[in-house]
Order: C-alpha cells, then structure tokens, then sequence
C-alpha cells in the first residue's frame, strides 16, 4: 500500500523561475535576498537547516540545525561541541549545509568548512537565550544515553535552584560554528522536473564562479 502510494506521489513546480541575470555576482547576497523572501512568505522554522558531518571513520551523519547569523560571510549555528556533530567536526571540519522551503519550491545547498566561533561570540549569544534554554545547555550531555528522562528533568531542576537569580555561565563545551562556503547552490523547483539550478563555487582567486546545472 504504502509503496503505491510513494511512487503515485508527484509535485509538480510551478510557482517561479532563477535564470543567471536574476542572481547577484555574490552568493551571499543571493542567500540573504532569497532568505528574506522565505521570511515574508511566513515559512516555518525558516531558518532550519540539514547538517551533514562526516565522521573518523568516513561516515556521513546528518540533522537539523538552526542558522542563527551570517558574519564575515560565514553561516554560524549553536550546539554542543561534546555531541556527535561536534566530534565529528573536530576530526573533519568539511560540513554541508541544506535548506528546503517547500512553499517556495526552493533549495539552497552550501558546502565549507566550520570552525568554533570564538569564546567571546558563543557567551554573547549564549546570554541572549532564555533562561530556560541556558540551563537546558548545561543539563543536557547531548548525544549521550540518557537510561531515564527524570535523570534530565532532575538536573534540569537542580540547575534551576542553583542559578536562582545568578548569571548563568556559559558552558565551555557549548557554542557556536561558522562555516566559510566554497559553494553554494540555489534549486528553484520548475514543471516537468526542468529545475533551474545555480551554481556557485569559490575560485583560487577567492572570486565566486557562477554557472547553472542540468536538473
Ligand atoms: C527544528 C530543529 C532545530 C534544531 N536546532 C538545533 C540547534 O540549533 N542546535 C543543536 O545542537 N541541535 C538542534 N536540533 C537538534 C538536532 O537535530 C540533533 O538532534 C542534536 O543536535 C544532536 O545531534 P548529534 O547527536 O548528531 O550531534 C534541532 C532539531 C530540530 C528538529
């Protein structure tokens, strides 16, 4: 049943087209103007993301993320750097990054390498959370077997008693990447699967290369 059903369904893309002249020279800028418009459109967990990683052995591994800034041209989000992404990352920085806004027919695929924000710009952000995102930092040992979910809870509460009033530090294992793009790509979903697709990738010279792809 459920076989039929998967090969029966069929999207067809009609909403918009990206030809080269509709794109500016610099991917970055192209992101921010198409990140905008998915911000008007009203999308939800807009700026949720796929992040691959590759591990020591060569194995690829891949979840969600939220993009929380673009600085110096960088893509930055927040994790655990002791979780599995953040093991991974140590052994090998190459990361790729995947956006898809169904309700624009759209993706955005970038590809670099992530380094740790510094100490400084991770505590920033940190202090920015709510209270209650700042202690679920330091009660959750991301990606580690938790037997029981009363365990979290417990230290959770625990954490709640002992930061009463105080400023909440923040954790040395918790903070941002930034990950500089060698490329980028925009998917702008077209009818009969003749998808438009734009390609950027960072020369020796540091200048963006542009050309358009087969669908
Ligand atoms: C919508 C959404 C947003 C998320 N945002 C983050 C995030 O910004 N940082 C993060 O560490 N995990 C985030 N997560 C959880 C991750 O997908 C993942 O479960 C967690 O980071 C552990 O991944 P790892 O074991 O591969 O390191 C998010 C999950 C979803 C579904």
């Amino acid at each position: 049943m459920i076989n039929s059903q998967l090969a029966a369904i069929r999207q067809d893309y009609l909403l918009a087209s990206l030809t080269e002249e509709d794109t500016f020279d610099d991917p970055i800028l192209q992101f921010q103007k198409w990140f905008q418009e998915a911000v008007n459109a009203g999308i939800d967990d807009v700026n949720a993301l796929a992040l691959a990683t590759v591990d020591a052995h060569h194995k690829p591994h891949n979840r969600i993320v939220l993009l929380k800034g673009i600085e110096q041209e960088q893509f930055v989000f927040f994790t655990n750097y002791n979780s599995h992404k953040g093991n991974d990352i140590a052994s090998n920085p190459n990361v790729a990054l995947t956006f898809y806004w169904v309700e624009l027919q759209r993706q955005i695929r970038i590809e670099g390498i992530a380094t740790k924000l510094t100490v400084e710009a991770s505590e920033a952000y940190f202090h920015s959370r709510p209270i209650e995102s700042q202690l679920g930092a330091w009660a959750s040992h991301q990606s580690e077997v938790l037997h029981h979910r009363h365990d979290l809870e417990k230290r959770f509460e625990l954490l709640q008693k002992e930061y009463d009033g105080k400023k909440i530090p923040c954790p040395p294992h918790w903070g941002g990447y930034q990950v500089l793009p060698s490329v980028i790509e925009f998917w702008q979903g077209r009818a009969s699967r003749m998808h438009d697709r734009i390609f950027y990738s960072k020369e020796i010279d540091s200048n963006w290369k542009r050309v358009r792809l087969n669908p």
